[in-house]
């Protein structure tokens, strides 16, 4: 059968990976893709990124099944587009990703079904939103209510922070529709920790659980980015947390999504904050939702994942997802993200990659390196992004897997290359401290 991967960035790349080792697959088409799914003779780019173009591609070339990475793509309504042509595509319509696209739906939907978050409220006009702040006064966290690309979240520690922050997300243009509304919340502490689920719509399927680095520099300083580095699982989710997770919070969700006539279908990302209480009992309470997978912690989950991946979306989208049980495999996966210069604010392309694995896409000693913003030229590899390259690696423990991957991103150089030393330290620290 043939697929469809839509998307460019390291999470599709690991996807498509995945899918085509399945003995079903003929050829997984990446959508645009880039230069590391172009060197995979398994994967063949297509330079299309309008979702009608697709549609007619997929149509012509009868593609079985679609599967869609990013957000901005779902909150689009690609999925609806789809569907209505009577295509076969794993992930959400438009109104169950409404979940990512809008802070109020999701945080008003966790009230309406009793689902553990911070206390918020949404303001329509600065004025209030400026009112609401001198009366919670800080530490306060401000959030733009759409997408945003992951810069219309701050985390405001004093009062002149969070009103700066009211006044950037709903006095800039940049933000146009994402900020003319600004959900106020009540700031967590604790470790977050990523939570992922398959659904069908009726049933969710765990998929392991990650943990990222959101700051650009060592030791969680810096400007935040789309994420560093990550490994799977997070070993803060104790198999006593994941079933309470699953059972307050994931079920609830899937349930409540259903019962409002907008089934979630797809992988759900659950942002969670670890907290434990005063009888030293874990508590996690929901951030945020995303309806996809996160990038880059894909990479390492599909590393882990044992099982052919194309029959299992296949049950998600045809609603069997309950006959279904997943093999993991039980080290643990890391990935390090090469970053290039001047990421997150302002990355420079064009800058030739060198050292990357001989076998670039194969398997080298459970070692894979996906690729990112990254474009063929002139048969060399170049940057093309802000985020390049993903040296992901397997190892028996946190620190063994980060020190493989340390190891395998060791050759890899280009002009201006940044990248974190220390992905994976949250872990290794708080094993460290149980010893
Ligand atoms: P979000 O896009 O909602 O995930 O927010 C981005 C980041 O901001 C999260 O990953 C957290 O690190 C932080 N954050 C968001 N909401 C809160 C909160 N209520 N309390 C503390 N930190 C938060
Ligand atoms: N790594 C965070 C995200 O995908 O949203």
């Amino acid at each position: 059968m043939k697929i469809l991967v839509i998307g460019s960035g390291g999470r599709e790349h690991a996807l498509a990976w995945k899918l085509a080792q399945s003995d079903k697959i003929q050829i997984v088409y990446v959508a645009p893709g880039n230069a590391g799914t172009a060197l995979d003779k398994r994967l063949k780019n297509i330079p299309i990124t309008d979702p009608r173009v697709l549609v007619a591609f997929a149509e012509r070339e009868k593609i079985e099944l679609t599967v869609v990475g990013p957000d901005a793509a779902l909150a689009d309504g690609i999925v609806d587009l789809f569907q209505s042509k009577g295509l076969k595509i794993f992930g959400p319509t438009k109104a169950a990703a409404e979940l990512e696209w809008s802070k109020d739906f999701a945080k008003a939907f966790m009230q309406r079904h009793n689902i553990t978050t911070a206390r918020y409220q949404t303001c329509t006009d600065a004025t209030s939103a400026h009112a609401f702040v001198d009366l919670q006064g800080a530490p306060i966290v401000i959030k733009a209510d759409g997408l945003a690309a992951g810069k219309g979240v701050v985390v405001a520690m004093t009062l002149e922070e969070a009103h700066a922050a009211i006044d950037m997300i709903m006095g800039n243009q940049k933000f146009g529709a994402a900020g003319a509304r600004v959900v106020i919340e009540e700031f967590m502490t604790g470790e977050e920790a990523s939570f992922f689920v398959l659904c069908d719509g009726q049933y969710a399927l765990s998929f392991s659980t990650a943990q990222d680095h959101k700051r650009l520099l060592d030791g969680d300083q810096g400007p935040n980015t789309g994420g560093m580095g990550a490994y799977s699982p997070a070993p803060i989710v104790t198999p006593t947390l994941h079933a309470r997770i699953m059972q307050q919070i994931v079920k609830p969700t899937i349930a409540g999504m259903a019962a409002e006539g907008r089934p979630f279908v797809g992988f759900l990302y659950v942002g969670l904050m670890i907290d434990t209480d005063d009888n030293g009992t874990q508590t996690a309470r929901v951030v945020e939702f995303n309806a996809r997978m996160g990038d880059p912690e894909t990479q390492p989950i599909m590393m882990r994942l044992k099982d052919d991946l194309v029959p299992v979306l296949q049950a998600a989208v045809a609603g069997r997802l309950d006959q279904i049980e997943l093999d993991w495999d039980r080290r643990t996966a890391l990935t390090v993200v090469l970053a290039s210069q001047g990421y997150p604010d302002s990355p420079r392309k064009g800058d030739v990659i060198t050292g990357l694995p001989k076998k670039t896409l194969e398997e080298v000693e459970d070692a894979v390196v996906f690729h990112a913003g990254t474009n063929l030229a002139d048969k060399q590899v170049v940057t093309a992004g802000g985020r390049v390259l993903c040296v992901t690696a397997l190892g028996d423990s946190v620190r063994m897997a980060q020190k493989r991957a340390y190891e395998v991103a060791e050759p890899i150089q280009f002009d201006g290359m940044q990248f974190r030393r220390d992905i994976g330290w949250r872990a290794i620290e708080n094993k460290a401290r149980k010893h």
